[in-house]
């Protein structure tokens, strides 16, 4: 996997009198089955979240309000992109390194992931990533 294969993904969105709605759909929207909700908010300013990697885990990142900015990189190429649409959401695949930054004071960002909490599947250690990241070429 490389971070080419991460992708913006626009969701539906129904706008009526009453506001907007949009929602996701496992395997419809994004490529996997929905495990683990988990969100990140009152994050202060000048802070990240993140700066670790993964092995398995696949996410669908969304800044369900304010703004931010996801890095990824897959041991060889960097992406970032810039989050501040509720409706658009960042596939995140597998054996990516992530890094958030930029929040707003006012942004919640969720993340749908595909696996179960599991510290196993993380690399804290940014030297072990790329090691790994080398072995898989
Ligand atoms: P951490 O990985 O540092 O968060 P971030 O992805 O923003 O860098 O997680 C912070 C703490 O929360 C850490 O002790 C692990 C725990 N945690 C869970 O128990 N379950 C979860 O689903 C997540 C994402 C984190």
């Amino acid at each position: 996997m490389s971070v080419e294969d991460s992708r913006l993904v626009i969701l539906p969105k129904f706008t009526d009198g009453r506001g907007d709605l949009s929602f996701v759909e496992s395997n419809i929207h994004i490529p996997f089955e929905i495990r683990r909700v988990y969100y990140l908010y009152n994050v202060p300013e000048g802070e990240g979240r993140g700066h670790h990697g993964h092995r398995k885990l696949q996410q669908l990142i969304l800044p369900v309000s304010g703004s931010f900015n996801v890095l990824l990189n897959d041991g060889k190429n960097t992406k970032e992109y810039e989050l501040n649409r509720p409706n658009i959401g960042l596939y995140v695949p597998p054996g990516m390194w992530r890094e958030l930054t930029n929040f707003t004071t006012d942004a919640v960002c969720i993340v749908l992931a595909s696996e179960y909490y599991d510290e196993n599947d993380y690399f804290r250690d940014y030297d072990e990533f790329i090691n790994y990241t080398k072995e898989r070429l």
